[in-house]
C-alpha cells in the first residue's frame, strides 16, 4: 500500500523525482521505482538482487536481524514442533491453518495422487545409473508436462488446483525413484494408509525381500526436514519458478526450472557439500586450519552450512535441526558420529572467531540436516532431492500467488551495458 506520508526523491541530473514509497505490513519500506526509466530515463543497478522486492507476496517474512521466519505469519519453530509437513503445505497455499475436515480433504487428495503414470518408469531407464538423483528429478519433473496434459493449463483455476497436489504428491515418488534407479534396486510404489514422510522413507528404503518397519521417530524427523526447507520467500529458485512462470509456462516446466536452480552448491547443494566438507575435516584437531582457509581472501574455499544472504544473527531453522540431529542419533545409538562431533565443535569455533561474528556468519538449516539424512541411510547426492520435495510446496505456493496476481507482468530485467559500441561488420579476409 502507498505510504501517503512517505516519498523518496531521486536527483538525477537537474531533474528531481519523486518515488512513492510502499508500505508491507511488516519489515522495511519499499521505494516503488515502476516508474523511474519512464520519468528519468535511468536503470537501477542491483546484481544479485540485494536490495530489490522483486513481487509483492502474502506467503512468507523473514526478518534475517531477528532470526525470524513467519510462513503465513506463524513462526517456523511453532509449525517444526506441533504441525505436520501435510498441514504447512495447507497453510502456505491457502493462507490459514486448515479445520480437521479441510486438513482431511486435502491429505486425502495429496494421498491418492502419488503414483506415477506407468510410463514414466522406462523414462528414468533413459538415464545412466550413474546419474545424479537430481540431474533425474530435472528430466523428470520438466516431462510431467507430457503426462499430465489435463493440468497444464494455467488459466485454468481447477488445472492449476490440480497441478498443485500432483506435484506435492507425485514429488517424493520421483525422488525416491531417481534414488531406486541410482542403486540399481526396484522401483518401490507409494502406499496410501501411511503417512507422507514414512511413504516416502519406504520407497527409499523398501526392497522387495523386505519391506520397511516404519519408526516414528525417523519418521518425524523426516517431516521436520521438509517443513523446515517447505518455503523460504524469494530466494534463488523460487525466483527462479517465477520468473519462468511469468512467460506463461506450464507449473510442471516451471518446477523443473527451480529444481535446477536448487542444485547449485550456494543454495540447495550446499546440504551435500556441507558433510562432505566436515568429512573431509575428519577431526576436530583439523579444524583451526579450516577456520583459517575460510577466512584467507585468496583461498576460495567457505564453511558450507554457514553464512545466509538474509540472516545476519541466526538462522532459525538451524536450532530445530540440531536438536533433531540429537534425537536422531540418540535414537539410532550412533553417539560417536565423527562428522557430528565436527559439525558442533566446528561451530563453536566459528561463532567465536571474530571474523565471523563480523560478518554476520551463523550455521544455516543445511549445517545439520546432512547429519540426519546421512543417520537415517541416505546418501549425500540424496540430500538435495530431499530438499527440492521440501521446497515443492513453496514454488507452487508462490507460483499460485503470482498466477493470481493482477499486475503479472513477464519478467524482463535490464542491463548495465559495457560491451562495445556500434562497429561495423569486417570481412573475414580483412581481420
Ligand atoms: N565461509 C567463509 N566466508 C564466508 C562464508 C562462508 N560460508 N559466507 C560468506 N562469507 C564471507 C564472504 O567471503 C564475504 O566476505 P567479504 O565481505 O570479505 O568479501 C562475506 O562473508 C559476505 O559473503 P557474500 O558471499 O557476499 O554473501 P551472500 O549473501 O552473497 O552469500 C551465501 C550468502 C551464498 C549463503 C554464502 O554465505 C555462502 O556461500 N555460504 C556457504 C554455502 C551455503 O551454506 N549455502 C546455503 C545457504 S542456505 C540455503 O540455501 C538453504
Amino acid at each position: 500500500m502507498t505510504n501517503r506520508d512517505k516519498t523518496a526523491k531521486l536527483i538525477v541530473g537537474k531533474k528531481e523525482i519523486d518515488l512513492p514509497v510502499l508500505s508491507p505490513s511488516t519489515g522495511p519500506d519499499v521505494i516503488d521505482i515502476r516508474r523511474l526509466y519512464t520519468d528519468a530515463g535511468v536503470f537501477t543497478y542491483d546484481p544479485g538482487f540485494t536490495s530489490t522486492a522483486s513481487t509483492e507476496s502474502e506467503i512468507t517474512y523473514i526478518n534475517g536481524g531477528k532470526g525470524e521466519l513467519l510462513h503465513r505469519g506463524y513462526p517456523i519453530d511453532q509449525l517444526a514442533e506441533n504441525s505436520h509437513y501435510l498441514e504447512v503445505c495447507f497453510l502456505l497455499l491457502y493462507g490459514h491453518l486448515p479445520n480437521s475436515s479441510e486438513l482431511d480433504d486435502f491429505v486425502n487428495s495429496v494421498t491418492i495422487h502419488t503414483m506415477l503414470h506407468e510410463q514414466m518408469q522406462f523414462l528414468f531407464r533413459g538415464f545412466r545409473r550413474d546419474a545424479h538423483p537430481m540431474a533425474i528429478m530435472v528430466g523428470v519433473v520438466g516431462a510431467l508436462s507430457a503426462f499430465y496434459h489435463d493440468s497444464i493449463d494455467i488459466n485454468d483455476s481447477w488445472q492449476r488446483q490440480v497441478a498443485t497436489i500432483r506435484m506435492i504428491a507425485k514429488m517424493p515418488t520421483i525422488a525416491a525413484m531417481a534414488f531406486k534407479y541410482t542403486i540399481g534396486q526396484p522401483f518401490v510404489y507409494p502406499r496410501n494408509d501411511i503417512d507422507y514422510a514414512s511413504n516416502f522413507l519406504r520407497m527409499c528404503f523398501a526392497v522387495p525381500a523386505e519391506d520397511y518397519k516404519e519408526n516414528p521417530v525417523l519418521s518425524r524427523a523426516m517431516d521436520r526436514i521438509f517443513i523446515l526447507h517447505a518455503d523460504h520467500e524469494q530466494n534463488a529458485s523460487t525466483s527462479t519458478v517465477r520468473l519462468a512462470s511469468s512467460s506463461g509456462a506450464n507449473p510442471f516446466a516451471c518446477i523443473a526450472a527451480g529444481i535446477a536452480c536448487l542444485w547449485g552448491p550456494a543454495h540447495g547443494g550446499a546440504n551435500q557439500a556441507c558433510l562432505e566438507m566436515l568429512k573431509k575435516i575428519g577431526s576436530v584437531d583439523k579444524i583451526p586450519g579450516y577456520i583459517k582457509r575460510a577466512k584467507d581472501p585468496g583461498d576460495p574455499f567457505r564453511l558450507m552450512g554457514f553464512g545466509h544472504r538474509v540472516y545476519k544473527n541466526f538462522d532459525p531453522r538451524a536450532a530445530v535441526m540440531k536438536k533433531s540431529a540429537d534425537e536422531v542419533l540418540d535414537l539410532l545409538g550412533i553417539d560417536n558420529n565423527p562428522a557430528l562431533q565436527v559439525a558442533k565443535e566446528l561451530e563453536k569455533q566459528a561463532l567465536e572467531d571474530d571474523y565471523f561474528i563480523e560478518k554476520k556468519l551463523f550455521p544455516n538449516v543445511d549445517f545439520y540436516s546432512g547429519i540426519i539424512l546421512e543417520a537415517m541411510g541416505f546418501p549425500t547426492s540424496m540430500f538435495t532431492p530431499i530438499f527440492a520435495v521440501s521446497r515443492t510446496v513453496g514454488w507452487i505456493s508462490q507460483w499460485k500467488e503470482m498466477i493470481q496476481d493482477p499486475h503479472l507482468k513477464i519478467g524482463r530485467p535490464r542491463q548495465l551495458y559495457k560491451g562495445e559500441t556500434h562497429r561495423d561488420y569486417i570481412d573475414i579476409n580483412q581481420r
